[in-house]
């Protein structure tokens, strides 16, 4: 089993952004609890972040080949991104959303997720922790078929 981690524009920058809302990890803190759990689960994971949508995208469309499932923090793409909508759209493989923070509780502009509709689901508001919530359940539904 092999799942691809996609972090989007600014997560880069974790561990300084504004930790009062994200929490005083790096990506790098993360990407290695992940890396943890993973490997637990026998499940191999590779990590991708970056600030430029195109290279998002492309990272998205072109997953199908070499993994089983998607899990994205798209960041600020969310609420702006139809390119990346329709990618996650076309990819052919179950792809859960999450969110560090709740963007329920935060300004009107994050409250619309252009994303979250062609994913299997969601997880927000529960800090880095939402990463390995959505390793859990993204191999829950690639096991019981859930799209
Ligand atoms: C975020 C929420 C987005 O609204 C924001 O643009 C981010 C991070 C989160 O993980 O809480 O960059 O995706």
């Amino acid at each position: 089993m092999k799942i691809l981690i996609v972090n989007g524009p600014n997560l880069n920058l974790l561990g300084t952004r504004e930790p009062e809302i994200y929490g005083s990890e790096t990506l790098a803190d993360i990407c290695s609890r992940i890396d943890r759990s993973a490997s637990e689960k026998d499940v191999q994971v590779s990590h991708f972040q970056s600030c430029i949508e195109g290279d998002i995208v492309n990272s998205v469309c072109t997953a199908k080949d070499d993994f089983d499932g998607i899990i994205i923090n798209p960041a600020a793409f969310t609420h702006s991104s139809v390119a990346l909508r329709d990618a996650i759209s076309a990819c052919g493989l179950p792809v859960v959303e999450v969110h560090i923070s709740n963007t329920h509780k935060r300004e009107g502009f994050r409250h619309i997720s252009l994303t979250a509709p062609v994913c299997v689901g969601q997880i927000m508001g529960f800090g880095s922790y939402g990463y390995l919530m959505a390793l859990d359940a993204l191999l829950y539904c690639i096991k019981h078929r859930v799209a």
